[in-house]
């Protein structure tokens, strides 16, 4: 049987560049790939407890095949482990396994695998190599490339980390297919996010074919994966340190790390989830400051909607919503992001599909304005 077709995009960023390989069955190829970019022939991966019962041995026969040994370390699932008690964890066990600075770190999982097991490798022994082999949508399209690591903190989302480029992505949409759907849905707002900021063409794609990416045709699904890694790639490698373009990437991020910070990071919403809510009301807030019309709102609502993801605030934060507090809850948890810059929190907003730009002179008054709204009212009909 021929395999399926597999595509290497180039993430240029000179040295430091790496390749993002998109494909299937690549597990049992690992070794073909990770190979060239190892220093040493000894690994260590870091997976959570699901993804390891998974898929630990797959990575680990491909590897061997390769003649490269791989120790493990296995840690539990969800985004509580990333953490400071778990990162110091990490950094022990991989102190107890005579890592050394050649050998290099595989993270094998989610975004909470991939952050903390590249936060780890940024500043272990001051710094060793990653690869990262990412197993949710949300990671493929995402997290897994463009070097952010990091750990949550109580007082937000990431507000601890490093840029540390991997040496290589392995992107396997075939794992995808073990994954709930619910996880498809939330990585699956990321994918959207990429046509909301640049690229209204692939935003018409995904109008059409977005229930066909969440409900498994394997063709559609490595599409979206592969064009979303190259969007993120063009844009990374234009701006790795977020000091301009990369800043597109958190269209709907400021609402929804918020929100996720005020429903306490569980399993209740999850990170793509509250990136639809967000981007909602990112669209909203452009509405509603005249930068576009209230259907194009409409729009992104229905087609976030029509693939059941959640849109609508009240209902993600359901238990406080008619807490009068809560807007000025959510106001203070954005106060804390780290993209303020001079107390001015900065908010992704948009012209139109495909025309998002960072504002940092949002009125504070508009944004609890919608707040209020939202809380208010339930969203638009489908
Ligand atoms: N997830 C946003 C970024 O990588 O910049």
């Amino acid at each position: 049987m021929n395999p399926e077709p597999v595509q290497r995009l180039k993430l240029s960023l000179g040295e430091r560049g790496y390749e993002i390989v998109v494909g299937e069955e690549l597990l049992t190829r690992s070794g073909e790939f990770l190979g060239p970019v190892l220093k040493s022939r000894r690994v260590v991966v870091v997976s959570d407890e699901n993804v390891a019962a998974l898929y630990l041995d797959l990575l680990r026969d491909g590897l061997k095949c390769a003649g490269i040994s791989c120790h493990d370390i296995v840690l539990p699932a969800g985004e509580r482990t990333k953490d400071f008690h778990h990162l110091m964890e990490l950094l022990d066990r991989l102190l107890a396994l005579h890592t050394e600075r050649q050998d290099t770190i595989v993270a094998l999982g989610g975004g909470v695998v991939g952050d903390l097991a590249g936060f780890a490798a940024s500043i272990f022994l001051r710094g060793i190599d990653v690869v990262q082999v990412p197993t949710t949508l949300l990671a493929q399209v995402d997290s897994s490339v463009g070097g952010k690591t990091g750990i949550n903190t109580r007082f937000g989302k990431n507000l601890v980390g490093t840029f540390h480029q991997p040496h290589l992505v392995l992107a396997d949409a075939a794992v995808l297919e073990s994954l709930p759907e619910r996880q498809i849905r939330a990585g699956y707002a990321e994918v959207v996010k990429y046509g909301l900021i640049d690229d209204v063409e692939f935003y018409e794609w995904l109008e059409q074919n977005g229930a066909a990416v969440c409900s498994g045709d394997r063709q559609a699904r490595r599409y979206a994966v592969s064009r979303s890694c190259a969007a993120k790639a063009r844009i990374v490698a234009e701006d790795e340190r977020e000091s301009g373009k990369r800043a597109l990437l958190n269209l709907g991020h400021t609402f929804a790390h918020a929100v996720e910070v005020e429903t306490g990071y569980g399993d209740r919403l999850l990170h793509g989830e509250a990136v639809a809510v967000g981007m909602v009301l990112a669209f909203t807030l452009s509405a509603r400051v005249g930068l576009c019309p209230i259907d194009v709102r409409d729009r992104v609502h229905r087609h976030l909607a029509a693939v059941g993801l959640p849109t609508d605030l009240r209902a993600a934060v359901s238990d406080r919503s008619h807490d009068d507090g809560i807007a000025d809850s959510l106001i203070e948890h954005m106060s804390q992001d780290k993209k303020v810059r001079d107390g001015r929190a900065a908010f992704v907003l948009a012209r139109g599909i495909g025309s998002a730009f960072v504002d940092r002179s949002v009125d504070m008054s508009d944004v609890r304005s919608v707040l209020l709204e939202s809380l208010a009212a339930p969203g638009p009909q489908k």
